[in-house]
């Protein structure tokens, strides 16, 4: 089977020496593809900046922005039977991105944002084969947030993980997350190493495309 898994954050860039971003580590999406990997599958993993070196036998892609990594992915899921859109993206973009490094001023300073795409949105709309994994980041109202994006994204599946603490989810190496499903189900998996966690939502992902346990009633 081919997957494409998205990893780490975009960055997006008001000077030439500056950016917005976040802290995604990119260390979930890294394992998912290992996973798969290990598992048998062909992967394409696209990656904003990490300090992770790509995966042995992955085909990789390297990008910095939302729209590169839009770019990336909608060319990549042409021929792919299930995505992971596991990277952190930026919402919003400035709106400017000045040529030279700006000069300091005294008082404060103001950046215009524009709404990034929504690429999970856009990628699951209209007509497609492959089964979308959407990634949900939470600090709160975990099961309501991740249950409405389920829907309003249009994807298969929404993995959930409380951003909100320091000991699992962004930048730690460990994770907890709970699958919610379009016919109403949900699984927890409890918090364990990103790597354990990554191979037990292969198996959900994959028992759910094959299955069809996922309905779309929503
Ligand atoms: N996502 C995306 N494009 C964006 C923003 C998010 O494709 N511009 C994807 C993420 O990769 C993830 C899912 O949408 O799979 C949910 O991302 P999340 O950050 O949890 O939610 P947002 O859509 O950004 O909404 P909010 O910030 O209001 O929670």
């Amino acid at each position: 089977m081919k997957f494409v898994v998205t990893a780490g954050p975009t960055r997006e860039p008001f000077d030439p020496v500056r950016f917005l971003s976040n802290r995604s580590s990119g260390k979930m999406g890294y394992a998912l593809a290992e996973a798969a990997l290990q598992a048998g599958h062909e992967v394409t993993l696209i990656s904003g900046p990490v300090q992770i070196p790509a995966p042995k036998g992955a085909q990789f892609v390297a990008i910095t922005t939302s729209e590169e990594l839009y770019g990336a992915t909608r060319r990549a899921v042409e021929n792919c039977d299930v995505l992971v859109m596991c990277a952190a993206v930026a919402d919003y973009k400035p709106t400017r991105v000045a040529g030279t490094k700006p000069k300091k001023k005294a008082g404060t300073f103001s950046l215009k944002l524009t709404p990034t795409r929504d690429i999970l949105a856009t990628l699951a709309s209209g007509a497609h084969d492959y089964f979308v994994v959407g990634f949900a980041a939470e600090t709160n109202d975990v099961e309501a947030n991740a249950r409405h994006k389920l829907c309003s994204k249009n994807c298969d599946i929404m993995v959930a993980n409380d951003v909100s603490r320091n000991d699992r989810g962004m930048e730690s190496d460990r994770n907890e997350v709970t699958i919610f499903f379009r016919e109403g189900g949900s699984k927890t998996i409890a918090v364990a190493p990103k790597k354990i966690i990554a191979r037990k939502l292969l198996k959900i992902i994959l028992s759910a495309r094959e299955n069809s346990l996922t309905k779309k009633t929503c």
